[in-house]
């Protein structure tokens, strides 16, 4: 009876661990596909590749906080130097916590 219950302890951990870390991969894939479909890199450099007028996430990572910038990608007032940056706030929340993981992980 005890080895049923340590198996399902045992399991239950196992679900526990990788869960949030299958969720991140999905995220990830997600996030690359926005990068394509809603050309942030036509501007953006990331990984090396990229437009180059407007920085390169790896560069924006160690400077902005999470909240710092989901303000960029809301386009809230105040946020944006001369405004060439576009307004992402049709996206949902998820696509938008998405980006801003690939921009800045944990
Ligand atoms: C048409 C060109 C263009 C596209 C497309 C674009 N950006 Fe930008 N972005 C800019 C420019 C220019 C700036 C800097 C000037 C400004 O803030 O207006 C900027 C700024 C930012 C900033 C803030 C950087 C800082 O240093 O404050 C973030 C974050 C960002 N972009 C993310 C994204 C993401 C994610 C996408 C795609 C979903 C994207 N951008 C698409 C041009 C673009």
């Amino acid at each position: 009876m005890l080895r049923i219950l340590f198996m399902i302890g045992g399991l239950a951990l196992i679900i526990v661990t990788y869960l949030p870390f299958d969720s991140l991969a999905k995220d990830t894939a997600l996030a690359r596909r926005l990068l394509n479909s809603q050309g942030c890199k036509a501007c953006h450099t990331f990984e090396g590749d990229g437009g180059k007028d407007a920085g390169s996430f790896e560069k924006m990572r160690e400077r902005l906080s999470w909240a710092e910038i989901r303000m960029r990608l809301v386009n809230q007032p105040g946020t944006h130097a001369d405004g060439s940056m576009p307004d992402f706030s049709h996206l949902s929340d998820e696509e938008i916590d998405a980006l801003i993981y690939l921009i800045k992980p944990r």
